[in-house]
């Protein structure tokens, strides 16, 4: 199947088709905003959720939550079968990695998103119903399920990023971003030139584009191109006159200028998705937002972080495992089977992989690369590898491996001085203060020892396949 909608507002019409979208009128964004975003992220396949009429804004300035909350919505956002299963989604997107030729974004003149245009003084970022999502936030996060647009001043090269978006005042936006991420490497380099960084925040748009810009997209690739791939279609885009940033002619909102070197503001706290407000709140620097692009009725595409597993989680497991299996085979691991980034870690901290073994270390082989790839590097925790006859997914099964094929003695390594964030609660603050970022990772084989794998007892089973089969054949029984 083919992705089938080209922008937000398809997207919105298909979903409800499936059944799949609720709508809410006249509840507050000061707070139930957020309390319905906590909710939805906490229940099992919720409804996608549009937000309409907020007091005290027009009609149309809309809200949208929870929307690739579920995986019949992950699967029609990925152009999958609503209905397919878990890993068989897994393996669908990963076939669409394989075959993935990146299709470059086309020029146009205009687009909807020029339907409204403020520029200068008339810029104000209070027009829009943005929440504050969570009780103690330092402010009102329009960009949440946003991404923001830089370009390498060496490359040229655009990037693609969601990095949370503050309102500091009516033209100020602040922009928090990790060390490390894509982003922060340009913005860096020009502050290093002693220039200001140009950028563009899109709030709200295609969703495949937003979940290309939260994803570790390799730097060499732009993220228009990779989901323009995936979609098999060129997304449009505007050259934005300020920025001289490609912007897309279909996004909802988009707000434009610059982030100057010596300027900054503090920043959070926000929620954030290890479950905390790890990083409290500091001098960041912001956006100096000289024009604002919006379609008529525009509609802010919500997703704040939750305590893990919440709506980013639930389609990052799919399509970060995906991804996992693709770095995995591009290092060379032959034989892996499986691989799932657990929500409850937020897709970072705990991370599983199967692999038929075929060598001694070839188990530690796959483990210490999944745990330091791209995909699996930042923030990462617990990196498990387990046999193939073990269900990635089941966080039972996976436990049962370890607890009875792992020996601590032999089956277990750490890596020290890893990548690591402000946004790790473990680090100390006093550690954070310095910079000093530094975290380790716990890798754990729960493989049959292969030296003498022949002779390890017989598992009872069920195979993962199997296990499959029969909840498919006698899963009604448990409705
Ligand atoms: C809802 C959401 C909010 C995020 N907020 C931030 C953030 O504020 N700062 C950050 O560095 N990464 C944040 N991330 C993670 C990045 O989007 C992710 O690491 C992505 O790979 C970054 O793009 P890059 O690889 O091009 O740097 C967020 C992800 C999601 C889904």
């Amino acid at each position: 199947m083919d992705v089938t909608y080209k922008d937000l507002r398809e997207w919105l019409e298909q979903v409800e088709k499936l059944g799949e979208l609720k709508r809410v009128e006249n509840a507050s964004w000061e707070e139930d905003a957020g309390m319905l975003a906590e909710m939805l992220a906490h229940s099992d396949d919720g409804p996608a959720v549009l937000m309409d009429s907020f007091p005290g804004y027009p009609q149309g300035f809309r809200i949208l939550l929870n929307a690739n909350g579920a995986r019949k919505r992950i699967a029609h956002t990925l152009g999958c079968d609503p209905d397919i299963s878990k890993l068989n989604l897994v393996d669908a997107f990963k076939k669409k990695l394989d075959g993935l030729k990146p299709v470059p974004p086309v020029i146009v003149e205009t687009g909807p998103v020029m339907e409204n245009v403020m520029k200068g003084e008339a810029v104000d970022l209070y027009k829009f119903p943005t929440p504050k999502w969570h009780l103690e936030d330092g402010g009102r996060y329009l960009g949440t399920g946003s991404y923001d647009i830089t370009r390498d001043p060496d490359t040229g090269i655009v990037n693609l990023g969601t990095y949370r978006v503050m309102v500091q005042d009516k033209n100020k936006a602040g922009f928090y971003i990790s060390p490390g991420k894509h982003g922060r490497i340009h913005r860096d380099k020009y502050f290093a030139q002693g220039k200001p960084c140009p950028v563009a925040v899109v709030v709200g748009g295609d969703p495949l584009l937003f979940m290309a810009g939260s994803l570790e997209v390799p730097q060499d690739v732009c993220e228009y191109d990779w989901a323009g791939g995936l979609r098999g279609a060129p997304y449009k885009v505007v050259v934005d006159p300020v920025t001289g940033l490609p912007i897309p002619a279909e996004a909802e909102i988009v707000l434009v200028g610059f982030s100057y070197p010596d300027e900054k503001m503090d920043e959070g706290p926000f929620g954030e998705w290890t479950g905390y407000y790890a990083s409290d709140h500091r001098a960041e620097p912001f956006i100096r937002v000289e024009a604002v692009y919006h379609r008529n009725d525009p509609i802010i595409l919500g997703t704040p972080p939750e305590k893990p597993p919440y709506e980013a989680h639930k389609y990052r497991e799919y399509m970060r495992s995906g991804m996992l299996l693709e770095s995995l085979e591009k290092a060379g691991i032959p034989d892996v089977k499986a691989a799932w980034c657990h929500g409850v870690g937020g897709c970072r901290m705990l991370n599983v992989v199967s692999v038929k073994t075929r060598y001694a270390g070839h188990a530690m082989q796959a483990a210490h690369v999944a745990s330091q790839c791209r995909v699996g590097a930042y923030i990462g925790r617990l990196t498990i590898v387990v046999d193939d006859d073990i269900d990635v997914t089941d966080l039972g099964d996976v436990m049962w491996a370890v607890c009875t094929r792992c020996d601590p003695a032999s089956d277990i390594d750490i890596i020290k001085n890893a990548w690591g964030g402000p946004l790790d609660p473990r680090i100390h603050p006093d550690s954070k203060a310095k910079k000093s970022f530094y975290a380790s990772r716990l890798i754990i084989d729960a493989t049959m020892p292969f030296d003498w794998k022949e002779r390890f007892p017989k598992p009872i089973g069920p195979s993962p396949e199997y296990k499959w089969k029969t909840r498919e054949k006698w899963g009604y029984l448990l409705k």
